[in-house]
């Protein structure tokens, strides 16, 4: 049979980052390629118990089909937290519960852009909602993250000069892939920006509670005094990406139509994945929570960055993020980045390259993601050695 797939997907290809990633399948590779929280991370005495005590007291609940808006007292947790952690003082028509952060940003894209419409993103960002974009066949434009966030200039051009602009796609915090911050100058910038032209932002912020070092910068929809702001946020970073719980915070008619959206795509996000979320944060203390998880990921990152500053080619420049997963390093002008990531996989080290982030294959990048989150101490310490060995012979 000779398939004819759609326009909108014949695009997303598998490309070359594959042949590399492949290598973390081989369990003797040292991989710092993922984008997993730490196994010591995950609560899983706390989950086993209320997974239980659900199963004893709500069993028809948990199995039951369910309102595709969400579990009501998880929507209600939602409104809570994002007033006393976020400053972002929401109701519950204004909250949809979605199958991971990932769904706010094709939900957003399916409500809000037409096929050739534009939606601009920070270059480079998280490959999994650029090709959300790119599914809907959207003109993607890349605007050039720097250390503080996005060039404003550069945003202003992207939206005077591309048809249509819907969609600012923002991940202020920790980003993937660079591990930066968007500073609140910038921040303030964006959402001017946004207001000044009637574009909608959205901002994911699956790395916001991770914050290990420095203070917590406002989040852009606690400044959406124009209802211009969808708000992602999600469970994986700090409970279990396998439980598959996000939500959104948006004006009510964006979540009406987002909803309408979700019931074709999944009818409703699991209900006992909900009921969980829910029954985590009305039992934890969020706050000492968040405080260990902010201890491992202070450790893993401070073990991998000291482990670079004495075994990397300084040649090499890397970011020294103050919270989120990953560490974004650069290699000097003309050292081939796909050829040192293939150098890194035939030595049992894999890493992502850069180009796995960009908006298209046209853009060189002669950088590549670490991740630290996931490997052991021992790993680090390995990994990182095997890297410096190769970054001295670039
Ligand atoms: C920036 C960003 N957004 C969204 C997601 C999706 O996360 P999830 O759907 O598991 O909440 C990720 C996952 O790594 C991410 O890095």
């Amino acid at each position: 049979m000779n398939y004819s797939f759609s326009e909108r997907v014949s695009k997303l290809q598998p490309s070359a980052i594959r042949e590399i990633l492949k290598v973390t399948q081989d369990p003797t590779v040292i991989s710092f390629a993922a984008g997993n929280p730490a196994p010591e991370a995950f609560p899983v005495d706390m989950v086993r118990e209320i997974t239980s005590d659900i199963f004893r007291d709500e069993p028809i609940t948990a199995l039951q089909y369910s309102i595709t808006e969400g579990y009501t007292p998880l929507r209600k947790t939602i409104v809570e937290l994002m007033g006393r952690r976020y400053g972002v003082n929401c109701v519950m028509d204004e909250v949809i519960i979605t199958s991971g952060g990932q769904q706010t940003s094709e939900l957003a894209c399916k409500a809000l852009v037409n096929e050739h419409d534009t939606v601009i993103c920070e270059a480079p960002s998280f490959i999994g909602v650029i090709n959300a974009f790119k599914s809907y066949n959207v003109n993607l434009v890349g605007v050039e993250l720097e250390d503080d966030g996005m060039n404003i200039e550069e945003l202003e051009k992207a939206i005077t000069t591309n048809k249509n602009v819907k969609l600012i796609y923002v991940i202020p915090n920790f980003q993937n892939p660079k591990g930066i911050c968007t500073s609140i100058e910038k921040r303030k910038a964006i959402y001017e920006l946004a207001k000044k032209y009637g574009v909608m932002i959205l901002e994911d912020n699956p790395y916001g509670d991770l914050r290990f070092d420095g203070e917590n910068i406002p989040s852009i929809k606690s400044m959406d005094t124009e209802g211009l702001v969808i708000y992602a946020g999600s469970f994986s970073k700090i409970l279990a990406p396998g439980i598959r719980v996000g939500f959104t915070v948006a004006p009510t008619p964006v979540i009406s139509k987002m909803t309408v959206c979700k019931q074709v795509s999944d009818v409703h996000t699991t209900i006992l994945s909900q009921m969980i979320c829910n029954e985590f944060m009305k039992r934890v203390d969020f706050d000492a929570h968040l405080d260990k998880l902010a201890e491992i990921y202070r450790h893993k990152c401070g073990l991998m960055l000291s482990e670079m500053d004495k075994k990397v080619n300084p040649k090499i420049k890397y970011t020294r993020p103050q919270g989120g997963l990953f560490i974004w390093a650069t290699l000097p002008e003309g050292v081939d980045m796909m050829d040192f990531c293939r150098k890194c996989a035939a030595e049992k080290v894999a890493v992502v390259p850069g180009s796995a982030f960009t908006v298209s294959d046209d853009v060189k990048t002669s950088s590549f993601r670490l991740n630290f989150s996931t490997p052991t101490d021992e790993q680090i310490i390995k990994g990182i050695d095997i890297l410096g060995k190769i970054s001295y012979t670039i």
